[in-house]
Parts: structure tokens; C-alpha cells; sequence
């Protein structure tokens, strides 16, 4: 049977008259979720009422108590005193209700000028802006680990991937610090984001803004905000900063990834190129030998929760009519869920970075399988007057020569290398290996040591 939810609760009982069951309550309600705006809501009204002091709306001893009843608010929603009863719907009618009942009439002039959208619509901004700011640092930090770890590592030479079949040698380095290009254009674009996030909402009321004279700008400056929205129908009813930094964080999770795949194909027992320490694995409950990458599979796996709820965002805010409608209330679960999922996966991803060991020797004893070097020896010949078209053709049949009697390319006997092309003489050693290979990288931006260098040289610089 639905129970009945107490009449004197809801702040428009003089227009309703019939009352909401417990599953229709629960169905409206979002304070499960949006609760832990609180501090932003109380914020937001504490800039909202020393303006409405400002323009005469409170009188100073009416401001003096709001601040006052807030501010015990804050304390005891942090402590868990305060109820969040979900007949009151939302943070802001909990915060209200509470108010009121401390600090009785003055409590009730707060929401002058005000609607629940504008104020919803604030605290989503000052909400997604310290979201942004965190992103960022955490993202900083993986990228100091990436920086550290092609420090530590960076001069092994290993081979690279295209097709996930082995391509040209590289250094390992330069494979760490992809994952720190990719990083900082996913902090770049937060920091982008952040633009449009930093504009206040505030004064927008339900839809049309309001007959009270409210100083906007005043309210942003208290809050924070360079600038404030110039359309009031635009400021409550629009998201797409929330599907922006849905949309970053999605990339943050692909490119996280990407990168835990890499990582955990270069655990197993047949790569070997890394071991990830024990504190960030798992074992079997059945196999006694196991040493699982978990928090990598984990990571990699969270990726798909930012990206539907990206795709979550975007399709609550498909067709909806102009000015607020309710179902905005739900972007919060799809914004908070990913936020919170990737500060998981940045932190943890930082502590497997950071206690991460390569294991050389397991990388150089297969280092000459896959033929690595035939681009090499292709560019030798180009380098001999050879069109690369021709080189090309000339190395093929040499692998498939090598590949035939199981061969490397340097351990074909001198007669059969020289005898492909006249062009070919015996400083062709030179550049067969992969050790000798990541020697010859000439532009920047390649895998060679002295490019590695200066990639280092610049991340160190620009984290500082
Ligand atoms: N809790 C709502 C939200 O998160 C704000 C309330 C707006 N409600 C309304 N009936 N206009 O979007």
C-alpha cells in the first residue's frame, strides 16, 4: 500500500492539494544524489543573500542570521544531522526547510528573485569547476609518473606495434610519453571546458529572470565567476557544459584504456616486458599461480561507464522543449558517476605506473624476432641512391628469404644481403639490430634517444 507523505512538507501546498504516495516521492526525489551539492547550495545562497542585503530585499540583522543558520546547516549536513528526507525532493528544499526552521521568517526571503532551475544551474557550475580543477591535478600527477617511469626505463630499446604485429624498435620511453601526449590534451580540453562551466546562472530565476531588482554581477563576483549567462531561458535549461566535461572524461577513460591494454598485454607470461608489482594485482581463488592485472582490466572496463554516460547526457538533453523540464534532474547521476569513476582510475592507474618494473632482459632476448629492422635497411638503401619504392621491394624478398630459413635479417650470411642489391656494402651492419636501428632516427618526434631527450626535457619543464 502507498503511504501517504506528511502535507506540510512541500513549499506549494497552497496551490496543490493532493498529495504525493512514497513511489511517486521517490520518483520525484533527487536528493540521494544531489546532496552532496550541498556545500555549493549553500554557497550559492550565501552570495544570493548578501546581494538581496545589498539591493534591500534582507536587513543586516536578517543577513546575520541567514549566514549564521547556513553555516550550522553546513556543519551538521557534514556531521549527518540533518535529515534529507526524500519528500522534500531536492538539496535546495532540504536546505531551505532546515533554514526556516532554524532561524524562522528571515528564512523565508532567501529564495527571492530565485527558482530552484537557476539555483540547480549554479550549483551544477560551481560543482563541474572544482570537478575540472581535480580532473587536472590527478591527471598532472599520472603524467609526473609516466615522465619518472621514461626516466627509469626509457633507454630500453623494444620494439613497437602496428596491428598489434611488431613494426620498428623503439625506446621505451618513447612509448611512455605517448600515454603524456594523450593525457595532456585530455587536460587541455578540461581546461577549455572550464571556460564555458565558469559563467553564473544566477538571476535567471525559473525562466524569464524576475520583477526584483537582483545585482548579477555582484553574485558572480562573490562566487567566483568572470561573467555571467546572458539569457535567461539558456541558463536553466541548458547542459551541455555537463556533457562537455562527460565528453572529456570519456576521452580520459579511452585513453586510459588504451594504455591498460598495452599493459597488461606486455604482463603476460608470453610478452614479459613488465611486471606490475603485487600491490596492484589480484589471484585466483582456484589457481594458486596467479598474478592477475586486475586494476587494469578494471581501468580499462571503467571506460565504458564514462562512455554511456556520455551517451546518457546526450540523450536527456535530446528534444527537450525550451525553458526547464524535470528530466534535467537526472544529468547529476550521469555527471557525478563519471567524475567520481575516473578519479578511481586516475589515481590507481598512478600507483601502478610509479611501481611498475620493466624487465630488460626478457625484452632484449626476442628483441631480433619480427624482423624490426627491414624498414631500416630499406632507408639504408635510399640513403645509396635506391628509390624507395625499389628498396622496398629488394628488403621484402630478403625477410622472406630470412623468414624461410630461420633467419634475422643480421644473421643472413654477408653473400646473400650484398648479393640483393649492388648498392649494399658492409656498413649495412650498422644499421641492421634494433639496438642499431633506434641509433639512426633522424626527425623530431621519433624514437630515438636524442628525441627522447628533448621529450623528456620539455615534460619535466611543463610539470614542473
Ligand atoms: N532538483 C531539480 C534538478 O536537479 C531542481 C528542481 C527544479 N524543479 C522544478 N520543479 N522546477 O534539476
Amino acid at each position: 500500500m502507498a503511504k501517504k507523505t506528511t502535507k506540510s512538507t512541500k513549499s506549494w501546498h497552497g496551490r496543490l492539494s493532493g498529495e504525493a504516495d512514497q513511489a511517486t516521492s521517490e520518483l520525484l526525489a533527487s536528493i540521494d544524489v544531489d546532496a552532496g551539492l550541498y556545500k555549493y547550495d549553500i554557497a550559492g545562497s550565501l552570495a544570493h543573500a548578501t546581494m538581496l542585503r545589498e539591493i534591500g530585499i534582507l536587513t543586516g540583522r536578517e543577513l546575520t542570521r541567514i549566514k549564521k543558520g547556513l553555516s550550522t546547516i553546513a556543519e551538521d549536513i557534514e556531521a549527518g544531522k540533518v535529515k534529507l528526507d526524500p519528500a522534500l525532493e531536492d538539496i535546495h528544499m532540504v536546505i531551505e526547510s532546515a533554514l526556516i526552521k532554524r532561524i524562522g521568517e528571515p528564512g523565508r526571503k532567501l529564495h527571492t528573485g530565485r527558482s530552484r532551475n537557476d539555483q540547480i544551474a549554479l550549483d551544477l557550475r560551481l560543482w563541474a569547476r572544482d570537478a575540472i580543477d581535480d580532473m587536472r591535478d590527478l591527471i598532472r600527477q599520472l603524467q609526473t609518473s609516466f615522465v619518472a617511469g621514461a626516466d627509469k626505463y626509457g633507454q630500453i630499446v623494444m620494439p613497437a606495434y602496428t596491428h598489434l604485429q611488431r613494426a620498428q624498435p623503439i625506446l621505451a620511453g618513447h612509448a611512455m610519453l605517448a600515454y603524456v601526449e594523450m593525457l595532456d590534451r585530455d587536460a587541455e580540453r578540461l581546461a577549455d571546458c572550464r571556460k564555458r562551466v565558469n559563467v553564473c546562472p544566477l538571476g535567471s530565476g525559473a525562466v524569464a529572470g524576475t520583477s526584483i531588482p537582483l545585482e548579477r554581477k555582484r553574485v558572480a563576483e562573490l562566487l567566483g565567476f568572470p561573467a555571467i549567462t546572458r539569457n535567461s531561458i539558456d541558463a536553466t535549461s541548458s547542459r551541455d557544459f555537463l556533457a562537455e566535461l562527460c565528453f572529456c572524461l570519456a576521452t580520459v577513460g579511452v585513453h586510459l584504456s588504451r594504455w591498460a591494454e598495452d599493459w597488461i598485454i606486455y604482463s603476460t607470461t608470453e610478452f614479459g616486458f613488465i611486471e606490475l608489482d603485487d600491490s596492484v594485482c589480484t589471484s585466483s581463488s582456484m589457481m594458486p599461480q596467479k598474478k592477475n592485472a586486475d586494476t587494469l582490466e578494471l581501468i580499462r572496463g571503467k571506460s565504458a561507464g564514462a562512455i554511456g554516460n556520455l551517451c546518457g547526457m546526450l540523450t536527456l538533453m535530446k528534444s527537450l522543449p525550451s525553458g526547464y523540464s524535470r528530466d534535467l534532474q537526472d544529468d547529476k547521476r550521469f555527471a557525478f558517476a563519471t567524475v567520481s569513476t575516473m578519479k578511481s582510475a586516475l589515481v590507481v592507474a598512478s600507483k601502478v605506473v610509479s611501481t611498475v618494473r620493466f624487465c630488460p632482459g626478457r625484452i632484449a632476448a626476442d628483441l631480433d624476432a619480427g624482423f624490426l629492422d627491414a624498414t631500416s635497411l630499406a632507408e639504408y638503401l635510399v640513403n645509396k641512391g635506391v628509390p624507395f619504392r625499389t628498396a622496398h621491394g629488394i628488403v621484402g624478398e630478403l625477410v622472406a628469404n630470412a623468414a624461410r630459413t630461420g633467419n634475422t635479417l643480421a644473421s643472413l650470411p654477408e653473400v646473400v644481403i650484398r648479393a640483393a642489391d649492388k648498392a649494399i656494402g658492409p656498413d649495412v651492419a650498422d644499421h641492421l639490430g634494433a639496438d642499431n636501428v633506434v641509433k639512426h632516427y633522424k626527425p623530431e618526434g621519433a624514437a630515438g634517444a636524442k628525441q627522447l631527450r628533448k621529450q623528456l626535457n620539455f615534460w619535466k619543464r611543463k610539470l614542473g
